[in-house]
C-alpha cells in the first residue's frame, strides 16, 4: 500500500512535510496548490511553495514532493508544469478538487469537473509538455454539485494520460461533511485502468482498512488525519503505536523552529494553534493545552507551555 500525504493549502507547508514524512512512511507528498492564471510564474514562486526543489524535490527523509498546479488554461498549465519540471519537481499534480468560492468563481479547482472536456485538455496539455519520466498525477472530487460526471471525468483524465488519480470521495457541495463515499471510488474503478488513490476521512488504521475494502484501492491519501495523528502512516503500515502526547509536543517544538519568510504577523503562533485544532481530535491533552495558548501571541510564550507537555 502506498500512502500519500495530501496537499493542504495554508496548513501542510514545507516544515510540516519535513516533520510528518520524517520516518519515511509516506510514499510521497504534494505541495499546496500553486495558482496558475495566464502567465508563466517565476522560479521563485515554485521554490517558495516547494523548498524541497533545492534537494531534488525530496524531503530530508527522501520522500518525493510533487508540485501541485491549479488552473483552467491548458497552455499556461503546460508552460508552468515545464518550469516546475525544469527546476526539479519529481512529479506534477493537477488540482480539480478545490472548493474555495474565489477559486471556483475564477474557474479553478472543483468547478472544472462540470467540464470533462476541459479537464481532459488540461491534463493532456500538461502530460504532453513534461518529460515522459515525470509522473503527472491528478486529484479530483466526485463532482461539483452531484456525482453524475464522476466516471466521465475519471475517463477524461485517464485518456489524457495521467499517471494516477486521487479521488476525494465527496462532491464540492458536500464540502467536508462526513461520510466520505468510498464506495463511489469503487464505481469509478470499474471504468478506468490507471491507479486510483482513495482519499477522505481516514483518521485511523481501522478507517484505512475500511477505505481500502470499500474503494477497492490499494493506495490511500491522508490529509487531516495526518495532522491529528502525526504518525498515522507508521500506525497503518508498520502497526506502530499512536505517537505519545510527549512525542507530539516535541514535534510541535520542532515545527516552531522552522524558519519561514512569511511576513504576516503572528504567522507561526497561528499555524501552531491551527495544528492544535487537528490534534484535539486525537489527544485530550491538546484540548487542555490549547486553553493555555489560545490567547498568547508570542511564539516563545507558546513554546514554554508546549515544553511543559502535561498541564
Ligand atoms: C485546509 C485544507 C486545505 C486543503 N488544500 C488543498 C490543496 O491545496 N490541494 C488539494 O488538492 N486539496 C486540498 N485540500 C483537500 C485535501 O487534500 C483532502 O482531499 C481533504 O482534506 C480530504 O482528505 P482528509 O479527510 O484526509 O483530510 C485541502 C483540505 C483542507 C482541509
Amino acid at each position: 500500500m502506498n500512502i500519500i500525504l495530501a496537499p493542504m493549502e495554508g496548513v501542510i507547508d514545507f516544515a510540516l512535510r519535513e516533520i510528518l514524512t520524517a520516518s519515511g512512511s509516506y510514499d510521497r507528498a504534494v505541495t499546496e496548490f500553486i495558482r496558475v492564471n495566464d502567465q508563466l510564474l517565476p522560479r521563485s514562486v515554485f521554490v517558495r511553495y516547494c523548498p524541497e526543489l533545492a534537494n531534488y524535490g525530496l524531503t530530508k527523509s527522501g520522500t518525493p514532493v510533487y508540485v501541485q498546479l491549479l488552473g483552467q488554461h491548458p497552455n499556461w498549465m503546460a508552460e508552468n508544469a515545464i518550469r516546475a519540471a525544469d527546476i526539479g519537481a519529481p512529479g506534477i499534480d493537477i488540482n480539480f478538487g478545490c472548493p474555495a468560492k474565489t477559486v471556483n468563481r475564477h474557474k479553478g479547482g472543483s468547478i472544472l469537473l462540470n467540464e470533462p472536456d476541459l479537464v481532459h485538455d488540461i491534463v493532456s496539455a500538461v502530460r504532453k509538455a513534461v518529460p515522459g519520466h515525470i509522473p503527472v498525477t491528478v486529484k479530483m472530487r466526485l463532482g461539483y454539485e452531484d456525482k453524475s460526471l464522476a466516471i466521465e471525468n475519471a475517463l477524461a483524465i485517464e485518456t489524457a494520460g495521467a499517471t494516477s488519480l486521487a479521488v476525494h470521495a465527496r462532491t464540492k457541495i458536500e464540502g467536508y461533511k462526513p461520510p466520505a463515499h468510498w464506495h463511489w471510488i469503487a464505481k469509478i474503478e470499474k471504468h478506468v485502468k490507471i491507479p486510483l488513490i482513495a482519499n477522505g476521512d481516514i483518521w485511523s488504521k481501522h478507517d484505512a482498512l475500511d477505505c481500502v475494502q470499500q474503494s477497492g484501492c490499494e493506495d490511500i491519501m491522508i490529509g487531516r488525519g495526518a495532522l491529528s495523528l502525526p504518525n498515522i502512516a507508521d500506525v497503518i503500515k508498520n502497526n506502530d503505536a499512536p505517537a505519545s502526547w510527549s512525542d507530539v509536543c516535541d514535534a510541535l517544538v520542532l515545527y516552531s523552529q522552522y524558519k519561514r519568510d512569511d511576513k504576516k504577523q503572528n504567522f507561526l503562533p497561528n499555524r501552531i494553534k491551527q495544528w492544535f485544532s487537528y490534534l484535539k481530535r486525537e489527544y485530550p491533552e491538546a484540548a487542555i493545552m490549547f486553553q493555555h495558548i489560545k490567547t498568547l501571541r508570542e511564539l516563545d510564550e507558546i513554546v514554554v507551555i508546549i515544553n511543559r507537555k502535561y498541564l
